[in-house]
This record gives C-alpha cells, sequence and structure tokens, in this order.
C-alpha cells in the first residue's frame, strides 16, 4: 500500500528540480506551534518554517486579515497607489528609525535592493564606490549580488565570477575589519546575528568597529536583519542590541507570517540618493503582503507579545544551558531571545531525525550547529516540552557518538 508521503515523494522526484535535500516528512497541516504530517501526526515547530512562520501556524487573525484582503483586493502593481504601503512603511520606520521602505519579496531582493541602494548613493554623490565589505561565515541570499557577498564557498563556486569587489573579514575580528575598510568601501554588510552560519551574535566590541570604520571612511552600513529582525531576538532589531545605527537594514522572512514579502529599509540620506525609476519590483509591495506584515507588526508588537518573547527566551537560555552542561555532544549555545544555535562537537545532521523521531522539528546549519527559530508565540510550556525533547535526541545521538 502505499502511503501519501510515497506519493508525494514520487511525484516531486519525478517534477521538481531537485535543489533540496527534504527530511522524510510531509506536512499538511498546522495550529500554533504545532505541526501535523500527512499520518496525523504531531510536532512542535522549533524552526517555523526557518524563522518565516513568526505568529506560528493557522494564525486566526492572520488568517482573517489575508482572506478578507483576497476577497477585496490582492494585487494592483506599483504604478498605482493603494492605501496599506504607506502604512506599513510608517510601522517599519518607527520601529528601525530609518525613514524609508522599498518593498520586495523575499529577503535575498531585500539585500540585493541594499546592495544596488549603497552603490547608487555613492554614485549620486559623484564618487563612485564599487566596494563591499562583508563577513566569513554570512549568509545573504542566493541570487548574483547576495551571494556574492555570502562566503560559503559550496554555494559560491558553481556560479562564479560574482560581483568581483567584495572583501570578506572574520566575523567579530575587529582589527580585520579596520584593515579591510577604505574610501573605496560603498558598504560594509554585516548580519547582527549570523544566522545559517550557526548563529553567531556580533560582539560589541565588533560592532563598535564597524561604527568607527563606517565613520572614518564615510562606508555605509548595511545591516541583514531577514533572519534576526522584527522581534526575534527579543528587540525589533538586533542592531538596536549592538547600539548600531545601520543606513540601510533588509528585512524579510517573519514580515509576512508565511505571505511572501521583503523589504529595504533605508536613511533619508541613502533615499536623498534615489530617483523614480532607480529600482523596482512588480509584486513588491502588494495589497495583500502589506496587509499580513501589518498583521504580523500589530501582534508581535502591540501587544504583550514582546514580555512574552522575553520570558520564554529566558526559558530557552536557561535549558539550553543545563543541556550544554550535561551533554558532552554539545559544545556551546548561542543566542538571544528565540534564536539559538547549538553547536555541537560533531555533524549535527543526525539530530535532525532523532528530533523529528521524537516529535520536534529542528534544523542543522554550518554542519555542526542545530538551529532553533520557534514561533514567537511559543509558550513556557511549550518550550520547555521541546527542550526536554531535543534532548532526549541529544543524548540518544550523544550515546552513538
Ligand atoms: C540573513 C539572511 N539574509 C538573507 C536571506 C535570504 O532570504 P530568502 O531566502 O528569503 O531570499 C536569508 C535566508 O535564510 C538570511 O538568513
Amino acid at each position: 500500500m502505499t502511503t501519501v508521503m510515497d506519493d508525494v515523494v514520487a511525484r516531486e522526484s519525478r517534477y521538481v528540480l531537485q535543489t533540496y535535500r527534504r527530511s522524510p516528512v510531509t506536512f499538511v497541516r498546522g495550529e500554533g506551534v504545532y505541526l501535523y504530517d500527512a499520518d496525523g501526526r504531531q510536532y512542535i515547530d522549533l524552526l517555523s518554517g526557518i524563522g518565516v512562520a513568526s505568529l506560528g501556524h493557522a494564525h486566526p487573525g492572520l488568517a482573517q486579515a489575508i482572506a478578507h484582503q483576497m476577497k477585496t483586493l490582492i494585487h494592483t502593481s506599483n504604478l498605482f497607489f493603494h492605501p496599506l504601503q504607506g502604512e506599513l512603511a510608517e510601522r517599519l520606520s518607527t520601529l528601525s528609525g530609518l525613514q524609508r521602505a522599498f518593498f520586495c519579496n523575499s529577503g535575498t531582493e531585500a539585500v540585493e535592493a541594499c546592495l544596488k541602494f549603497a552603490r547608487r548613493y555613492w554614485h549620486s554623490r559623484g564618487a563612485p564606490r564599487a566596494e563591499f565589505v562583508a563577513l566569513d561565515e554570512s549568509f545573504h541570499g542566493r541570487t548574483f549580488g547576495s551571494l556574492s557577498v555570502t562566503s560559503d564557498e559550496h554555494y559560491r563556486k558553481p556560479f562564479e565570477p560574482l560581483l568581483p569587489s567584495v572583501k570578506f573579514v572574520p566575523a567579530n575580528d575587529a582589527a580585520a575589519l579596520a584593515a579591510a575598510v577604505s574610501t573605496s568601501t560603498a558598504a560594509i554588510i554585516a548580519e547582527p546575528v549570523i544566522g545559517e552560519g550557526g548563529i553567531r551574535p556580533l560582539t560589541p566590541t565588533f560592532a563598535d568597529a564597524i561604527a568607527a570604520a563606517c565613520a572614518k571612511t564615510g562606508a555605509l552600513y548595511i545591516a541583514d536583519e531577514v533572519q534576526s529582525g522584527l522581534g526575534r531576538t527579543g528587540h525589533p532589531f538586533y542592531f538596536q542590541a549592538l547600539n548600531l545605527r545601520p543606513d540601510l537594514v533588509a528585512v524579510g522572512k517573519a514580515l509576512g507570517g508565511g505571505v511572501p514579502i521583503g523589504a529595504a529599509l533605508v536613511s533619508q540620506q541613502v533615499a536623498d540618493t534615489l530617483s523614480f525609476g532607480d529600482h523596482g519590483s512588480t509584486y513588491g509591495g502588494n495589497l495583500l503582503a502589506c496587509r499580513a506584515g501589518l498583521c504580523v507588526l500589530a501582534e508581535i508588537f502591540d501587544g504583550r507579545l514582546g514580555e512574552q518573547i522575553a520570558r520564554v527566551g529566558s526559558v530557552f537560555e536557561r535549558r539550553l544551558r543545563a543541556i550544554a552542561a550535561s551533554r558532552p555532544i554539545v559544545k556551546e549555545v548561542r543566542g538571544a531571545g528565540l534564536m539559538w544555535g547549538v553547536d555541537l562537537t560533531r555533524d549535527a545532521a543526525p539530530i535532525v531525525p532523532a528530533a523529528l523521531e521524537r516529535g520536534v522539528v529542528v534544523n542543522r546549519t554550518a554542519d555542526t550547529v542545530v538551529r532553533l527559530l520557534p514561533p514567537l508565540v511559543i509558550t513556557e510550556a511549550e518550550a520547555e516540552d521541546a527542550l526536554g525533547r531535543l534532548d532526549a535526541a541529544l543524548g540518544a545521538v550523544g550515546a552513538t557518538a
């Protein structure tokens, strides 16, 4: 007898371009922090679709808002005004302190926009600068510009040549950064918490070095908050925790709660160097995506969710540090709020199936790191339950090491 899973895998392996190695689970429904597979089995989601399902699954408020919007008007293009784009831009401006927003559809597009706007800034000033300085272990997306500032050879190599004018420096190496940034640098780009590269928050010393290098050379700073932004770390943006003042900020993932949307937030100084026609997107900031964004931001920032994220974030920190102390397989835990990495002494790949077996969804990144990006609505009890199961998975895999 073939199962739903067999049918899905057979059809995909025949018709879908094979660029993803998927875990052998077919999710068909979700509710809050829970996902359900085709056999009705329940899982606690500690990944939220890689930091996207910020309000969890099938959130009634978000579902209602987007259903209503779909029955009203979904898309008209950027050739016309609609009432929601300015409202969402204003909201993001208040949260970030950056004056203006450009809307797109994904994280990589947000980064592309930031890179282009940085180049445009220097071009408009009559002193073109081509160079970008980025970090080892960074990840900024898969399109050509974003890939050019992404360090991983595995992602880059088959697609070279990429942008030639990118210098990489080790994260948290202030001296290397100071040596790399010059008056030829258009912008420094860095994730305030390196995500894909293993959940590595920038140190305050390194943040100061970014600010100092920008002040000395005029280089702009692009904060890629696609993964770390919008409440995930317990701050609206992690650059705020680091006392940084970026000129451009890339956001995506959590903003739509699952409806694709991204945005490049820019300072007035950068905005002043851009003109009509400099950049564009057919879908970017349409009514559906903006409705989702407005609903998500209201849920995260208007109620008591911020306090809950702080409380549950401390549960994660306490439990993960206890796990690290008791499990020799764990080398280190890193993170903030609801963004954590459990760095192992070995490849983390076997933890994913071991966790799934115990009804928990996690992800492996940077080879040795178990990445946790739960929905922001996760409660203390749900966190305790999920981390207990993760601990058991670590124990089982550790016992076989
Ligand atoms: C920090 C960061 N920037 C950019 C991206 C690219 O986002 P997307 O996959 O939506 O293009 C990601 C995706 O993981 C990311 O973590």
